[in-house]
């Protein structure tokens, strides 16, 4: 699945159409360099859930989560930002696998390259490429794990 976005705007109607079709159990790597639209990605998926909370990029925490409802159902976005990981055994301090392995959350990834190896098999990957200025291609395979 590929598709090109024009403006910040236009990828968060992108994610929050995505958002749409999570049922609670996801893992979704964000991948792709600086300024490729991650937190903003972020950002309208959150809206999408009904989330209210200003979504701010965890960089400096790692990790933030925000309780949502859908379907009846009471689960948790966690939103983590590796960029500034040092080793993935820090990531294993963040408790990872207990979080991912609960069908109650939905867990977003951003530098999710630094951790690799810890990825569950049902990760979905999501790629941002810079083309210029206000453009991005967001491209994704949900049957596609990065193991
Ligand atoms: N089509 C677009 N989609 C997303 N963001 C865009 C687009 N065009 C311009 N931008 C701008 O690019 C920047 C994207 O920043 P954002 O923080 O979402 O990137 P990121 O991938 O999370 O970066 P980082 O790796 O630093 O966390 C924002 O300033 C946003 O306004
Ligand atoms: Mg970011």
């Amino acid at each position: 699945m590929e598709y090109i976005s024009h403006s910040a705007e236009e990828t968060k109607k992108f994610a929050q159409e995505f958002a749409q079709k999570l049922q609670g159990g996801e893992v979704i790597a964000l991948i792709g360099n600086l300024g490729g639209g991650k937190t903003t990605f972020t950002q309208g998926l959150a809206e999408g859930l009904g989330i209210k909370q200003r979504v701010l990029s965890p960089t400096f925490v790692l990790m933030r989560s925000y309780p949502f409802k859908k379907g009846g159902k009471s689960l948790t976005l966690y939103h983590l930002d590796l960029y500034r990981l040092e080793k993935s055994k820090e990531a294993k301090a963040l408790g990872l696998e207990e979080i991912w392995s609960d069908p109650k959350n939905v867990v977003l990834i951003e530098w999710a390259e630094k951790i690799k190896s810890l990825l569950p098999e049902k990760t979905i990957e999501i790629r941002f490429e810079y083309l210029e200025e206000n453009e991005r291609k967001i491209s994704y395979n949900p049957n596609l794990s990065l193991k």
